[in-house]
């Protein structure tokens, strides 16, 4: 399908995503392919645009509950732990667990799993300076890298996922992914996981859609990605950011928009894609929930809710979750 002999592994493996994704209908890219290094600094943009509230609220979570989570996340019996941190990007909030678990003298290794080599050097860089006392044992992999990693991982871990990240997998993703996650941990071991919760459409659709045009650049930028990567002639002019949100699943959908109809070749994969006009890939999906969602989710996923936080808001929450056994 593709010339694989003249790619890169992490090339190739863009190579069949796109291949696949762009011959489906309707045609998809996944988010995942967002986190290049401009993707990355882009998404550090978004985390400080007024409409983006989520990466506040959960700020403001851990501004507000920092002590009662780390108590929550540490094993009882003070024993060496590791906090496995997947997809870390810069990390700003979790500095404020950090220092709490720092502060409370408890052993661990902060150990940050993120698939862009640019963010996890900075972070890296940033806590060395900020936490001198921290011990840092950085990961630069994908999920499922480091899911098969935390299997043989030794000792009692956290795992963190923040962000409201897990809103970009489907309702059965989600529950695949949660099982995953939920399989090697032992009762002393825990999960932190940050949804965002559904609220004002409009506030939401906002979040993913600014007045700056940065979230747009963010989506346009995984066509400027496959034009680099793939040597692909997208003509970015020719393509917009569009994105709803439906308050009957919780679903934002992002999308980029064939202006016209064109046709796109791709070096890569010796191949030439038709789009029709008003033609859309499916980029994103940022599902949104209802507490009562997550109760359901954890029991599906074999997971017990330990403890459930909210901002003042309750724009967002953060679950501590457990296997059921203890
Ligand atoms: C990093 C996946 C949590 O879905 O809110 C932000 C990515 N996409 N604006 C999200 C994103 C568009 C973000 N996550």
């Amino acid at each position: 399908m593709s010339n694989s002999s003249l790619l890169s592994p992490a090339v190739e493996d863009l190579a069949q995503h796109v291949a696949a994704g762009l011959s489906r209908t309707p045609k998809t890219l996944s988010s995942m392919y967002f986190y290049d290094d401009a993707g990355s600094r882009l998404f550090q943009r978004i985390m400080e645009l007024p409409e983006y509230y989520p990466t506040r609220a959960e700020f403001a979570i851990f501004q507000e509950h920092g002590a009662a989570i780390a108590r929550a996340l540490s094993p009882s019996a003070g024993d060496e732990f590791a906090l496995v941190e997947l997809g870390a990007g810069d990390g700003a909030k979790t500095k404020l667990l950090l220092k709490e678990l720092l502060r409370s003298g408890t052993a661990f290794t902060y150990a940050p799993v993120d698939i862009s080599a640019g963010a996890m050097t900075g972070l890296v860089e940033a806590l060395n300076q900020e936490l001198p006392a921290l011990h840092v044992a950085p990961v630069v992999s994908d999920y499922a890298t480091a899911l098969r990693e935390l299997r043989t991982r030794p000792g009692s871990k956290a795992v963190l996922f923040l962000g409201s990240n897990i809103g970009n997998f489907g309702p059965a993703e989600r529950l695949d992914f949660l099982r995953k996650l939920a399989a090697p941990l032992t009762p002393a071991d825990r999960l932190l996981i940050g949804f965002d919760l559904q609220k004002d459409p409009r506030r939401i659709r906002a979040a993913y859609d600014d007045a700056q045009g940065v979230t747009a650049a963010f989506n346009l930028n995984l066509l400027t990605r496959i034009n680099r990567e793939l040597g692909a002639d997208f003509d970015l002019a020719q393509w917009q950011h569009y994105t709803d949100y439906s308050p009957l699943n919780g679903a934002v959908r992002s999308f980029l928009v064939s202006t016209r109809a064109q046709q796109v070749h791709i070096d890569a994969l010796d191949q030439t894609i038709d789009f029709a006009a008003w033609e859309v890939i499916h980029t994103e999906n940022s599902y949104k929930f209802t507490l009562p969602q997550l109760d359901e989710l954890a029991a599906a996923a074999g997971l017990r809710v330990v403890a459930t936080f909210t901002d003042p808001a309750a724009d967002f929450a953060d679950l501590v979750l457990a296997t059921q056994e203890n």
